[in-house]
């Protein structure tokens, strides 16, 4: 008798088993590789259940509470089933809290660009004008014309926010029939003047205002019903904390309406097959069920700690940053009354070895941060607070960066 090795697990099927019989047919047992090992150096300290991988107070994707992955691994259903309908509905009273609506919040198995474009493909018949501050917010004007879109830009410096009255000035212009914004700007962690520029977009006639929250949703208070804009998007990753894989999306009606008359806004992002299959409980095209069953529990979770609890506890941990950063005397990128609840963007001050200090503070205490986005990568640091970050695991963080801190100095 032939033995397996002990490190391979196989599955028996029937199939195989009968097969086996048969000593002219000769099929290897279907068997799960072992692991190959991620080569990574073993952090010295790192939190729970993490094995080798730093803890990430990136900003996203951040950390996964265990209980969430342990809810991905429910059962295998069929999309076009009653399980599937009743995990759909079941998440819809939860997720619409956390967005502020009454109307249905549609699930894209997508990063969050994924949604962004669709955006562009579902509105945009005349010209759209991009909201540019910042990498994401830049890259969405660049999209659009790579959709064949007519768009114009207002730009302002990587750090400042978005000026209502440039919008109102802008808009003034004629032509436009889309706006985007990135309600908080992850690269440079400005947070822009959601209501403000929502009231002036509204009071252009045919105007459809887009807003990313990809870093802000259930970060802090956000109402889509009240500020009357027409699409809300996130994806997952950010502060609702599950693995990537998974966007969220409001419409209105208004953008229904659009997106019913745009022909080429092709398939598997348009908004009114979100909308007819969402009548039914049910999604455009397969989705990733796992990231499903968790964002069930993730909203569950958000409902029993109470929304408003959640974004004090946002506010609370980021405010534990900012002081540590004024403490070594660290410039916050943007200016005071546009800045992030979920994240933290500091200048890097001349004299630290930047690379050094975040590298050490992975190996020898398994947290990692991040050392700038895009064109101001290596001149800033983010530190994200987002998702189930507490006001101990921030203070773990803090500890960890100040105990390295003066290694790095010069
Ligand atoms: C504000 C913002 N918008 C859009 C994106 C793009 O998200 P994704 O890469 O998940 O598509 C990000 C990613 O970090 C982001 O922070």
């Amino acid at each position: 008798m032939i033995t397996e090795p002990s490190n391979v697990t196989h599955f028996l099927t029937n199939s195989y088993l009968s097969k086996k019989r048969n000593p002219d047919i000769l099929i290897p047992p279907r068997s799960i590789p072992p692991l190959k090992s991620t080569g990574q150096t073993p952090v010295k300290s790192a939190g729970s259940a993490r094995m080798s991988k730093p803890k990430l107070f990136i900003p996203g994707p951040v950390d996964v509470a265990p209980e969430t992955y342990a809810a991905m691994a429910g059962p295998a259903i069929g999309h076009r089933g009653k399980d599937f309908e009743e995990l759909y509905s079941s998440i819809q009273p939860g997720i619409r809290q956390v967005v502020g609506t009454t109307r249905p919040v549609f699930f894209s198995t997508s990063s969050a660009w994924g949604v962004m474009e669709g955006c562009i493909r579902n509105l945009v018949k005349k010209k759209v004008l991009n909201l540019c501050c910042g990498a994401f917010s830049d890259k969405w004007y660049g999209v659009a014309q790579s959709c064949g879109k007519e768009a114009e830009k207002i730009q302002v410096e990587w750090g400042k926010p978005i000026e209502p009255e440039a919008v109102r000035a802008k808009l003034a212009e004629g032509g436009f029939d889309t706006v985007t914004l990135v309600h908080n700007e992850t690269s440079t962690g400005v947070l822009n003047p959601l209501k403000e520029i929502a009231d002036v977009v509204k009071s252009f006639e045919g105007v459809l205002m887009v807003v990313d929250t990809v870093s802000s949703l259930s970060a802090m208070p956000i109402n889509f019903d009240e500020l009357g804009i027409d699409v809300l998007l996130a994806g997952v990753q950010k502060a609702i904390a599950l693995p990537p894989g998974l966007a969220v999306l409001v419409t209105s009606d208004a953008a229904l309406e659009r997106a019913g008359s745009m022909e080429d806004r092709g398939y598997y992002f348009d908004f009114c097959e979100f909308a007819s299959n969402d009548a039914k409980d049910n999604t455009p095209s397969t989705p990733s069920i796992p990231h499903l069953y968790a964002l069930r529990e993730r909203v569950g979770v958000m409902i029993a700690e109470g929304l408003e609890n959640r974004y004090a506890r946002h506010l609370a941990t980021n405010a534990m940053v900012h002081q540590w950063g004024a403490r070594h005397g660290f410039e916050l990128l943007p200016p005071e009354g546009f800045r992030s609840h979920s994240l933290s963007c500091f200048v890097t001050p001349e004299n630290l070895d930047q690379v050094g200090w975040i590298k050490s503070v992975i190996s020898e205490h398994g947290f990692a941060i991040n050392g700038g986005y895009g064109k101001i990568k290596g001149k800033t640091i983010r530190i994200s607070n987002m998702g189930n970050e507490t006001a101990e695991t921030m203070q773990e963080l803090l500890d960890a960066l100040d105990q390295e801190l003066p290694k790095f100095l010069s």
